[in-house]
């Protein structure tokens, strides 16, 4: 062979691997409603972007029949490409190939490109579309999770890893997304579960659907396993895409800084809280009158919608909300929402990006429901996020502050920098209905008329309390401002910060309530 016919030979043969499963298993994956491994990863990275590592790698296994057999790419595709023009590295297993099962050597391509994302410092995205653990490749495969996992627990708060659920992703497989930071569900594509509907029905009895099992509505809406949900497989991607372009490429880079826009959203920031106190309003609306071009990623829109989180750019650069939404359970603290805010004030403080808190909740959720659910454990998670974080702490009092909400959203006693109130706040240890039937009951009950006594007493209790001047008296608000200053205060305020550096204790690390 001459030179010319050796390169043919490479072509004839890259192309003959690269077609993974061959025709009949990607027409059947196409049936199935799901695109290509090599179709995701065109659809994800800038295009012609990709480099692709390991494309001629074989599996050693010899059991069951495997030694005939002949795995092309042994069921996953790695490699590095770019993003915005900026580094990644990525894998996609490919269903086509005995299901995307994951054997030592599909486990060592993926460890492979998490190690070239750890040592270049950039994000790792992995496409999840597999039938588990390789069955006859036995521990090798159960091996090959393990060190996945411990991959990915190395390289949280170093790089941003995200994980894409595109087919199945069951039983021990599911640790590995678990474990990164960003996992994107597909509606009707993305299969996640521990046991799987026949063990299920084999153990319980009971029969459920994968869909209703674990499917990306039960992730996004119920479990909080997911933080992005796609109506399909192209918008999943695009939502990556965008998630990229606003954070960090790692925990030494900032994001980066954008050309400052206005908030373009028609919105009156002074009319935004209702007069009635009881009345709800979508604190969305305070976070795009205040974002450039009134921009906001929205993360787990659909898990524990009383707390909304997300990245914004205030002046060019990124921030991270943590916001009360009175529009659903009035905004109060709960499990769920707690471990949702926890997490992403963690995940702000590992990378960088100043936290922006808005506030305003009637306090923690009651209930026997509640407690036994274990608030106190979940909620102290609110208290410890914040208390940690060391990134700039902007918080503004939007309306109602109260009790221990008060303290746990981002308070001046848990180390904000800056704390603000629009003169609507209202912070106390409770509402003034609640503060009212306790402490003036003796002088309720004795009443000619308790109803018009009751009513005489509460508006006592709001002159005197239910004001954001009792906590500017004491310096535990810096400033009540209008509303519609809100956002010149916080470009003030990120401006200040820029050097904040803060002096730690010397430890290893905290026990936070896990
Ligand atoms: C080996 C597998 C496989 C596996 C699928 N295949 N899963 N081969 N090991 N785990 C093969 C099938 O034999 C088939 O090969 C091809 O992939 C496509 O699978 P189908 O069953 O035809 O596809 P579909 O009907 O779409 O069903 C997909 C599926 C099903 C729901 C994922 O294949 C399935 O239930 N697989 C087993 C799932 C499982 O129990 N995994 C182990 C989980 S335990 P042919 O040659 O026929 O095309 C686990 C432990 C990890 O993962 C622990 C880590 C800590």
């Amino acid at each position: 062979m001459n030179n010319n016919e050796k390169v043919e030979a490479l072509n004839k043969k890259r192309q003959e691997v690269m077609l993974g499963g061959g025709e009949d298993a990607i027409q059947k994956q196409k049936q199935s409603g799901k695109l290509t491994a090599r179709e995701r990863i065109s659809l994800l990275l800038d295009p012609n972007s990709f480099n692709e590592y390991d494309l001629f790698a074989q599996h050693e296994a010899k059991d069951f029949g495997m030694m005939e057999k002949v795995l092309n790419g042994d069921g996953v595709i790695i490699g590095t490409g770019t993003i915005h023009n900026k580094p990644v590295c990525v894998f996609a297993q490919d269903f086509t190939v005995v299901g995307g099962s994951l054997g030592y050597m599909h486990a060592k391509k993926i460890t492979k490109i998490q190690d070239v994302a750890m040592k270049m410092r950039v994000p790792c995205i992995g496409i999840n579309d597999s039938g588990g653990a390789r069955i006859q490749e036995g521990v090798s495969s159960l091996a090959g999770y393990g060190e996945i996992f411990y991959r990915n627990t190395q390289a949280s708060g170093v790089i941003p890893q995200i994980s894409v659920i595109l087919g199945p992703c069951a039983g021990g497989a599911v640790y590995s997304p678990a474990l990164t930071d960003f996992v994107f569900v597909v509606d009707k594509v993305s299969k996640m579960f521990i046991t799987g509907p026949e063990v299920i029905k084999t153990v319980l009895g009971e029969e459920i659907s994968q869909e209703d099992l674990g499917g990306a509505r039960v992730h996004s809406e119920i479990t909080g396993n997911a933080h992005f949900f796609a109506h399909n497989e192209q918008e999943c991607f695009m939502q990556i895409r965008k998630l990229l372009s606003i954070i960090p490429q790692n925990n030494k880079n900032a994001a980066d800084k954008n050309k400052t826009e206005k908030p373009t959203a028609k919105i009156d920031i002074n009319n935004i809280v209702p007069i009635d106190p009881t009345k709800p309003y979508d604190v969305r609306d305070v976070i795009k009158a205040i974002t450039d071009n009134s921009d906001f990623v929205e993360v787990m829109e659909k898990f524990a919608q009383n707390m909304v989180i997300g990245y914004g750019r205030i002046d060019g650069k990124t921030v991270g909300f943590v916001a009360n939404q009175p529009y659903y359970l009035a905004g109060v603290l709960d499990v769920d929402c707690s471990d949702k805010a926890a997490r992403f004030i963690r995940y702000c403080d590992a990378f960088n990006i100043p936290i922006v808190t808005l506030v305003d909740l009637p306090g923690y959720l009651p209930g026997v429901q509640q407690e036994h659910s274990g608030v106190i454990r979940h909620g102290a998670k609110i208290l410890y996020a914040y208390s940690e974080a060391s990134v700039p702490k902007i918080t503004v009092i939007l309306r109602k502050a109260y009790g221990g909400g008060y303290i746990a959203m981002g308070s001046r006693h848990l180390e904000a920098d800056f704390v603000y109130a629009w003169p609507t706040a209202e912070i106390a240890v409770m509402g003034p209905q609640g503060a009212a039937n306790i402490i003036f009951r003796k002088e309720i009950m004795a009443a000619e008329n308790p109803d018009e006594m009751r009513k005489q007493k509460v508006e006592e209790y709001k002159q005197r309390f239910a004001n954001p001047y009792v906590a500017a008296a004491k310096g535990y608000v810096d400033s009540v401002i209008k509303p519609a200053e809100t956002r010149e205060m916080l470009i003030h305020s990120l401006n200040v910060c820029e050097n904040k550096a803060e002096i730690k204790t010397d430890k290893k690390h905290g026990i936070p309530p896990f």
